[in-house]
């Protein structure tokens, strides 16, 4: 049972200027939810109900949007509008969050290694919210799945197109079905002609907490960041860390196609859920 889920949400958003200037890029919606909340539910689904986000500047709104507004539950009580909070009172009510700032921007690891103090000594989830995932059940499920079988750390893994793969942490090594690989190699955002494949890590982590003293030896690596994948190549060379082709679809919303194409794909499944 893993019962802690991690959000890295300290990052600046600058692609989304000027949208993210004064909010934070996690409260961006896709319909009527933002992007956090459909990351928070991933992995309460999973029965990940301790939430830890590693926060930073300018991240306020996402700490009060997991909290009762008294006035708005006081002018919507015994209303049709009521229903509109349904979702979030639920996962306010099931989860407990806890928040920790990282003040420094020094990589995807940095943020991973500040939320330490919330995770402790066991096993635990990590979502990037903007790479919002979509399946049945959600991908943490799965990766729960997988974890339970192999008791090492897990990545969520997709193919990219090949002169993609310098935007992702890159893995390879063998194949033991369709769906799992035994990981040997990992590159974060290798130049084409030099990435091992094209199987790109997508934002879903199971790591097991050995990652924190990994993490404090990791010295900066690409875009002189401390960057998760690093960390875990020295887990895989042990190996320890699982690549899983997840069942379902990701969205990269930290780009504006993959941003566009969600909120398609939601408003499709809206109208017909309507009729
Ligand atoms: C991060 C990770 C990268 C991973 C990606 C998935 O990169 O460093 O390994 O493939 O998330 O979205 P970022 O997108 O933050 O640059």
């Amino acid at each position: 049972m893993i019962r802690k889920c991690l959000f890295p949400v300290a990052g600046y958003g600058t692609r989304f200027l000027p949208a993210t200037k004064a909010q934070p890029k996690e409260m961006l919606p896709i319909l009527t939810k933002p992007l956090i909340q459909y990351g928070v539910e991933e992995a309460a689904a999973a029965g990940m109900m301790d939430i830890a986000m590693v926060t930073g500047r300018n991240k306020r709104a996402i700490e009060d949007h997991f909290d009762i507004v008294y006035e708005l539950e006081d002018q919507l009580r015994g209303t049709r509008r009521e229903e509109r909070l349904e979702s979030i009172r639920g996962l306010i009510n099931d989860c407990t969050y806890s928040y920790t700032r990282q003040v420094h921007m020094r990589g995807l690891g940095d943020a991973i290694l500040t939320g330490a103090t919330i995770i402790g000594h066991e096993p635990f989830g990590v979502i990037l919210a903007d790479d919002l995932c979509v399946g049945e059940p959600g991908i943490m499920s799965q990766m729960l799945k997988v974890y339970e079988k192999y008791q090492c750390s897990i990545v969520a893994v997709e193919e990219v197109p090949h002169e993609d793969v310098n935007k992702y942490g890159i893995v390879s090594g063998n194949a033991i079905d369709d769906r799992h690989t035994l990981v040997n190699t990992m590159v974060e955002k290798p130049e084409p002609e030099n990435a091992p494949s094209n199987l790109a890590i997508i934002g879903r982590y199971i790591l097991t907490p050995d990652i924190f003293d990994i993490l404090r030896n990791t010295p900066p690596g690409a875009n002189g960041e401390v960057q998760i994948t690093d960390a875990l190549q020295t887990q895989a060379a042990q190996g320890n860390v699982i690549a899983y082709r997840f069942s379902g679809h990701r969205f990269d919303c930290g780009s504006i196609d993959g941003f566009v194409a969600a909120t398609n794909f939601f408003y499709e499944k809206l109208i017909s859920d309507r009729s």
